[in-house]
């Protein structure tokens, strides 16, 4: 079947592009959302012609196509990865929010710890600056309270509620996640670290330093910044 939106086939070149990146023996970290999920299928397809990888999800959806496409699994204990394949709601120089699924907490424990981390995206995520909304993951009875820690730093968190359930999105960890607008972010550094100090935070949506290469599919290929 033909794809129809440009956007499709953008995810799918950068998805495909990133998981030839992948050498055999490689352990790899899954990332999570539609452009990493073209990378897992292409992994699949490269171990049913030979290739020897171990994933490690970022999480359950992750987990879940894997196991689907004959990716074989393994974990952060067990072992280091050496690439981790991974999508992005906005990229500016290199610094990414990212948490559109909500996994991005997983999603940054196993990215810092890979060896090399690849970003995928389509041609819509480069942005001159970041200034897409932080997600926040915060334990439930911290939320008022890290509400109050976001609005002194200059953002504006919105509770992000559920689709076809009552209540917000519960991440695979148990928490709820503040969308937090902070308009331009003119210091993804320094605004990461205030994040980090709020009592309650678990894991915020600012990968700051993290990404070694960013795979943007475009309507005629695969640019890599
Ligand atoms: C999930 C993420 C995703 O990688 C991000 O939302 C991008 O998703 P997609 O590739 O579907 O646009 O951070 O928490």
């Amino acid at each position: 079947m033909e794809e129809s939106g440009g956007t499709e086939a953008q995810k799918r070149r950068a998805g495909e592009s990133a998981a030839g990146v992948v050498d055999d023996g490689d352990v790899v970290g899954l990332g999570t959302g539609s452009t990493a999920a073209a990378a897992i299928r292409e992994l699949g397809r490269r171990v049913e012609s030979g290739l020897d990888v171990r994933g490690v999800p970022t999480s359950h959806g992750a987990r879940r196509l894997a196991r689907e496409v004959g990716v074989p699994l393994t974990t952060l204990e067990a072992a280091t990865p050496d690439v981790a394949v991974d999508g992005a709601d906005q990229v500016a120089d290199g610094d990414l929010v990212k948490g559109g699924g909500a996994a991005h907490t997983r999603e940054k424990v196993v990215d810092a710890a890979a060896d090399r981390f690849v970003v995928v995206v389509d041609a819509g995520k480069p942005a001159p600056a970041l200034d897409h909304p932080v997600p926040v993951e915060a334990l439930a009875d911290a939320v008022p309270a890290v509400e109050r820690r976001v609005e002194t730093l200059g953002g504006a968190p919105t509770l992000r509620a559920a689709e076809r359930k009552d209540g917000p999105v519960i991440t695979d960890n148990g928490n709820p996640v503040l969308d937090c607008d902070f308009g331009v972010v003119d210091d993804p550094r320094a605004l990461a670290a205030a994040l980090d100090g709020i009592p309650g935070v678990v894991g915020h949506g600012l990968f700051v330093g993290l990404a070694d290469e960013v795979h943007v599919g475009t309507d005629d290929g695969v640019e890599v910044r």
